[in-house]
């Protein structure tokens, strides 16, 4: 383990600003970043063109064993197509929260997620990378606002796409989806113990970026 690259874990849930934030902390470190959300995403678009009930593990799980991903230059591809803005879609994300329940897909993942720490480092972001994928982290955050700021934050970035939506929606979704991902028996989305929380409602992105590097620095030294 001692010479394994460190990893910084960023947990939380869902419109935080986390993959935002856990991708700028690489970017000034110079680590790579896993946005293991993405992969959920992934899956949850594969079993949606492959017609699989996603309340269906084993045969989710074998889906997400066989898919090819690759992560290249900002873009997403599945089976070599660039899926990027499809797996970004509130469906395909609500989806994703459903099949995310199932001990067999989260297994499948495992490894793929372990593929990403690779020297100098790496930041991840999710909501379980603190407590079952890298318990070992020299950092562990995990990111936080309310559900009104997080709701807010979602409607702003779908209007600035031309994409319409409704707060009221929005706000329902993201409730229902914390309480699934906060309540599920497998990796249920939590503070990891010896996590420091980082409540962002009233922080700008800069703000919370300088939080986590002078942390990681302290941690470091
Ligand atoms: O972070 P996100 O909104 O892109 O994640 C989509 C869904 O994937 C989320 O609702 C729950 C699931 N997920 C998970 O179960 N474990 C992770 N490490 C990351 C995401």
């Amino acid at each position: 383990m001692k010479n394994l690259p460190p990893v910084i874990a960023i947990d939380g849930p869902t419109a935080s600003g986390k993959g935002t934030v856990a991708s700028l902390v690489a970017e000034k470190l110079g680590f790579h970043y896993l946005d293991s959300g993405a992969l959920y995403r992934l899956v949850a678009l594969a079993s949606q063109n492959a017609s699989v009930d996603p309340q269906n593990g084993p045969e989710l799980g074998i889906l997400a064993k066989k898919l090819a991903i690759s992560f290249k230059n900002g873009q997403i591809l599945l089976n070599s197509e660039d899926v990027t803005e499809a797996i970004r879609k509130e469906n395909i994300g609500l989806r994703a929260s459903v099949i995310a329940l199932h001990p067999e897909v989260r297994e499948a993942l495992m490894s793929v997620q372990h593929s990403f720490r690779v020297a100098p480092g790496l930041v991840a972001d999710g909501r379980d990378m603190a407590s079952v994928i890298f318990p070992e982290a020299v950092l562990k955050v995990f990111l936080t606002a309310t559900a009104e700021a997080r709701a807010e934050r979602r409607y702003k970035q779908l209007i600035a796409k031309g994409i319409s939506a409704k707060l009221e929606n929005l706000l329902h979704d993201l409730q229902e989806r914390d309480a699934r991902d906060s309540s599920r028996g497998a990796a249920p989305l939590l503070v990891a113990d010896g996590a420091k929380v980082l409540e962002t409602s009233e922080l700008s992105i800069d703000q919370a970026v300088k939080t986590v590097l002078d942390w990681y620095q302290s941690k470091a030294a």
